[in-house]
């Protein structure tokens, strides 16, 4: 069955078409999915949380301040626990919370805590949705990631005809199979990189001269950014180590923000021996000022650098890399690519590397295409010019397909 041991967690906010929302539970059982259930007060006015309990089997979430529901901070553990969530009916007043960070009841909280893939299925008056509030919220919500399940048009239960009507419960489902079915391994299962801890770094780092000015490169961040959107897709728990970039955070993923390649060693290494896969896409200064000016240097006709080596943080990874940990690096080459890369592969004990020319104008630094070279010692494979994210794509899908990677996932 297409959601096969997926667990969703279904909120259910205040709004008519709450009378809908048991038949969500119903077809995502039908389909082999779990169903946990959190309701908001208003909800609650609408449809009794019995109904749900009855259909999903579990006990529904009402009330923050419940001793029973809350013995084990549930809110949070409901969220940590999902490989999905589901807010249908999304009312103008949740969705307004979900774009603010408002947490202030059980749906809410949980919304906050949830790290899974969010979807949305809005439903409210007409008049309401065309409010540009409310498609404001919904494009907060979007440009974050969350999947927007459209209203249908229609006579609406307020007796007037527009847009705002909740998806239909089978449609709803449907989107919800097409998201795990797309995601999912080769055995069909929906999340093959479920509970496997993944560490990516991307950006350039950025070492002080002196107050406001730094060293840096033109790395944009973008490769690391959709490693990680790609790997949380894949079901991981991923940590996104990233240095200065412009790029937005990732929604739903934990992202730990650095400046200089000792402070990105450091996030590192304090991560790495819980994680099984690291991909260090970081463009890491090799060099540093030993002692930067902490005020501002005054202007003279040159100006001397005192540079000292940076960390090789890849090769520390590399000397102290476990059984069960696989360890992938990049290469960014202006000249005998694979040549390099295969160095670099040997040197710092990698399990794969990933190449490119930093010199080709649609590859590489600051631009949302890239052509690589995926070396490990099997041989090398060349992929074509793909947008960054099909090119994480096709990495996670190599990586994948590796014994050493399947028996780390196997346990
Ligand atoms: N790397 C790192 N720490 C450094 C330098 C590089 O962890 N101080 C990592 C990068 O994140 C990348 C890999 O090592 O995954 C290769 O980086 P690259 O800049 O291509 O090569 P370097 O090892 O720095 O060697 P060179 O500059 O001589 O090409």
């Amino acid at each position: 069955m297409k959601l096969d041991n997926q667990n969703i967690l279904l909120g259910v906010s205040g709004g008519i078409a709450c009378y809908k929302s048991p038949e969500i539970v119903r077809g995502i059982r039908e389909s082999g999915g779990q169903v946990s259930v959190v309701m908001t007060r208003s909800a609650t006015e609408f449809v009794k949380p019995l109904v749900f309990q009855a259909l999903s089997e579990r006990p529904v979430a009402t009330s923050l301040f419940s001793l029973e529901e809350e013995n084990q901070i549930g809110h949070i553990k409901i969220a940590e626990r999902a490989d999905a969530m589901l807010v249908a009916p999304a009312t103008a007043n949740i969705i307004a919370k979900m774009a603010h960070g408002i947490a202030d009841d059980y749906l809410s909280t949980s919304f906050l805590a949830c790290t899974a893939p969010v979807f949305v299925a809005p439903a409210m008056n007409h008049h309401m949705w065309d409010n540009p509030a409310v498609q404001h919220n919904l494009d907060i919500l979007k440009s974050r990631n969350l999947n927007i399940i459209q209203p249908g048009s229609g006579y609406l239960a307020c007796g007037s005809y527009g847009t705002g009507r909740m998806a239909e419960p089978a449609d709803i489902v449907s989107v919800l199979e097409d998201f795990f079915s797309k995601t999912g391994d080769q055995t069909g299962s929906g999340s093959p990189l479920k509970n496997i801890g993944v560490l990516i770094t991307g950006g350039p780092t950025g070492e002080r001269i002196f107050a406001v000015r730094f060293l840096s490169n033109d790395s944009s961040g973008k490769m690391g950014y959709a490693l990680a959107e790609c790997c949380q897709q894949l079901g991981a728990d991923v940590t996104l180590i990233s240095g200065p970039t412009s790029l937005p955070e990732p929604a739903h993923i934990e992202t730990v923000h650095v400046m200089s390649a000792r402070q990105m060693m450091e996030a590192v290494m304090e991560r790495s021996e819980q994680t099984q896969i690291i991909i260090k896409a970081a463009a890491v200064s090799d060099f540093r000022i030993e002692a930067p000016n902490p005020q501002k240097t005054k202007k003279s006709d040159t100006l001397v650098l005192d540079l000292v080596k940076n960390p090789d943080i890849l090769k520390e990874l590399g000397k102290k890399k476990g059984k069960d940990q696989f360890l992938v690096g990049f290469a960014a080459e202006s000249q005998d690519v694979k040549h390099y890369a295969s160095q670099k592969l040997k040197d710092k004990n990698l399990d794969l590397i990933v190449a490119n020319n930093i010199l080709q104008k649609d590859a590489g630094f600051d631009v949302d295409t890239n052509r690589v070279l995926l070396i490990d010692s099997k041989g090398s494979t060349e992929l074509p010019l793909l947008s960054k994210e099909d090119v994480a794509q096709k990495i996670m899908d190599y990586i994948l397909a590796q014994d050493k990677c399947q028996s780390i996932i196997k346990g």
